[in-house]
């Protein structure tokens, strides 16, 4: 892999302890699957229009922001979580404009998060379509004021022509979470790959291409390669672009005849589209 200098994003530090790449240098490629390290607000931005048939993203909850007004109690880079609208609002315009007539755009949240997105929904003109909560079957960590949570929610929007042709899923999803660290990878926040395998396929034709502005480990990318759909994603923390390109080699193995080559992208990523733009 290619390394860039390390520096903070111009557009908005990422959370603390972590550093992220100005822009992408070159994505790691593979049959059916391209990671770019780099900013994801940077990366996005060059992006073809219309090109997608999913945008899938598992956007930082910015936990350690806190909106408490208590001034002794605010931690991380990101002061305060009302502040955080702004960021959603950019990148989920751009997801927008990539996505296909028939497209959606897939958005986590917990609840904290979920005021932020859907300003930054409003300001980018997106619609919403369903928010349906995630159960975990895991019950997480409280504070004695808290409920113990177990849930998480997924917003779908959906372009124009969009339709779900599952006309029986509801929306409720189940599938178990793997507490941090214990899933394949070390990622804190890896989500399930059944539950992403199941988004995929409601929200995409045989074929299709996936988008993940926020890949982590990449399970979004591992659901959709097992589907036969291709992928890109961006991945701001080296370590986890390492992480993901292991689990995405891991994936393609079985399917390189499937994608042909690595070359099988080039046609929804020209490559005119996309320029370092630190070079
Ligand atoms: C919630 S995690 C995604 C987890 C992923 N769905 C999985 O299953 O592994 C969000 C990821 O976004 C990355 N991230 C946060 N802000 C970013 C940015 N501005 N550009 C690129 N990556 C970013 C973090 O490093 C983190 O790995």
């Amino acid at each position: 892999m290619d390394t860039c200098p390390p520096i903070v994003s111009a557009s908005l530090e990422p959370p603390a302890g972590q550093v992220f790449h100005a822009a992408p240098c070159s994505p790691l490629v593979g049959p059916g699957w391209e990671l770019w390290p780099g900013d994801s607000l940077d990366v996005i931005r060059k992006m073809e229009s219309s090109a997608f048939d999913a945008v899938i993203a598992d956007p930082p909850y910015m936990i350690g922001a806190t909106s408490i007004g208590d001034e002794k109690h605010k931690s991380g880079s990101y002061y305060d979580l009302m502040n955080t609208w702004p960021f959603y609002a950019l990148w989920m315009g751009e997801a927008w404009r990539m996505l296909k007539p028939t497209g959606y755009l897939v958005t986590f949240m917990n609840w904290r998060t979920f005021p932020m997105i859907f300003r930054a929904i409003a300001e980018a003109g997106i619609p919403a379509h369903s928010l349906a909560p995630w159960d975990k079957e895991w019950i997480g960590p409280a504070t004695e004021k808290q409920l113990r949570p177990t849930y998480e929610l997924i917003l779908f929007s959906g372009k124009p022509q969009a339709r779900i042709e599952n006309r029986s899923k509801s929306d409720i999803f189940r599938c178990k979470w793997m507490a941090a660290h214990s899933g394949d990878s070390g990622h804190p926040a890896q989500k399930p790959v059944p539950l992403l395998r199941e988004i995929v396929e409601l929200v995409t034709p045989s074929g299709g291409k996936v988008f993940d502005p926020f890949s982590g480990s990449s399970t979004t990318g591992i659901a959709a390669l097992q589907l036969g759909r291709s992928f890109v994603g961006v991945e701001g923390n080296p370590i986890w672009v390492e992480d993901s390109a292991k689990r995405l080699r891991e994936a393609a193995e079985p399917l390189a005849d499937l994608f042909h080559s690595a070359n099988a992208l080039d046609q929804a990523q020209p490559p005119d589209q996309i320029q370092p733009s630190n070079t």
